[in-house]
């Protein structure tokens, strides 16, 4: 499969962010099975890639994915999650992108290995900028990409336009519990800058429900889940086999700035000043101009009422789509 590579303006926050995650990953081979998640460390969890393949069951759990689901997800990252996702949750067929090549090439090799390529296609670009039709997706997700997204709103829209109604995303993301005070404040714009983070994204929980509300979303569910996040991965990444290998892969001074952005990122969550949140919100059934207006479903679901993923199609509708 050829996937069409995106050049992104050197002045761009894209490029950054692509600059940022493409240090020494053709050394990646199968170093933590290609995740780069933080981990869900729930019942006693000891092993990192238990732990990132439970986060991403729980995120694509959100999603009530049936056979014939349509899945986008964007930020796959090197395509563990998708290989994952198709062979727990299949046959569903998976559209995945990201902003950094190099990521890609380790995505098309495990989906090659896992001879899914046929349903499990990869693409080059930006959740900002979604390159899909809209209303192509019943099911989005999003497992920790949507803080560095110039911005996370756009990207909420975006996903928006290319979900069908009645669709679902499902998110994996921080939100930022208080403002900082004091010291803490050159401590988080620090952070932010080292990890990619823009101004924009610094949203509280109560920001993040109203930014997902005002692209139309409805039955938002937002849960914490830091205490099975931060603790458990800076674990891991403190354990010196795990450093070592940090620092064959992205170098020494790769390595150096990965082990400050997790102590920046532990230090800040022991201070309450970041939570992980586990995200599912729906697009309504009645979002959609395609939904005729004699769809029973969506004549007894208004749309802020659902709380059920709705199967595609709609039962009893004929929806030209
Ligand atoms: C922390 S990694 C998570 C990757 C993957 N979801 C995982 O858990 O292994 C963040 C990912 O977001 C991607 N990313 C950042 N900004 C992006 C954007 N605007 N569009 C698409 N992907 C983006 C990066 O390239 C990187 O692969």
């Amino acid at each position: 499969m050829e996937i069409a590579r995106q050049y992104w303006a050197t002045d761009s926050h894209e490029h950054a962010v692509e600059a940022f995650y493409s240090h020494g990953v053709e050394n990646y081979g199968d170093f933590h099975k290609g995740y780069l998640n933080f981990g869900l460390w729930e019942d006693g969890i000891s092993d990192y890639v238990v732990a990132a393949e439970n986060l991403v069951h729980k995120v694509a759990g959100r999603l009530g994915l049936t056979p014939g689901s349509r899945v986008l997800d964007v930020a796959c990252g090197m395509g563990a999650q998708d290989i994952y996702i198709y062979e727990k949750f299949g046959p569903v067929e998976i559209d995945a992108l990201d902003l950094t090549w190099k990521h890609l090439a380790h995505a098309l090799r495990r989906a090659k290995y896992g001879q899914c390529e046929h349903s499990v296609r990869f693409h080059h670009g930006s959740a900002t900028r979604l390159p899909f039709a809209t209303e192509s997706f019943t099911h989005a997700l999003s497992i920790e990409g949507p803080f560095h997204y110039h911005t996370r709103e756009r990207f909420f829209s975006e996903v928006w336009r290319v979900l069908r109604a009645g669709g679902v995303v499902a998110l994996a993301d921080f939100a930022i519990p208080r403002p900082p005070r004091g010291w803490e404040v050159p401590f988080i714009a620090a952070t932010k800058r080292l990890w990619k983070i823009p101004e924009e994204n610094l949203d509280s929980i109560a920001t993040y429900r109203r930014k997902l509300e005002a692209a139309g979303f409805r039955n938002i569910q937002i849960d914490e889940a830091g205490e099975y996040t931060f603790p458990g991965y800076y674990r891991e990444q403190r354990r010196p086999e795990c450093r070592s290998a940090l620092a064959r892969i992205r170098g020494v001074v790769g390595g150096r700035l990965g082990q400050i952005v997790d102590h920046a990122a532990i230090g800040a969550y022991a201070r309450g000043l970041v939570s992980y949140i586990l995200v599912r919100a729906e697009k309504p059934l009645c979002a959609s101009v395609q939904v005729p207006i004699s769809c029973p479903a969506a004549a007894a679901a208004p749309c802020v009422e659902l709380s059920q993923p709705v199967p595609w199609p709609a039962q009893g509708c004929a929806l030209g789509v």
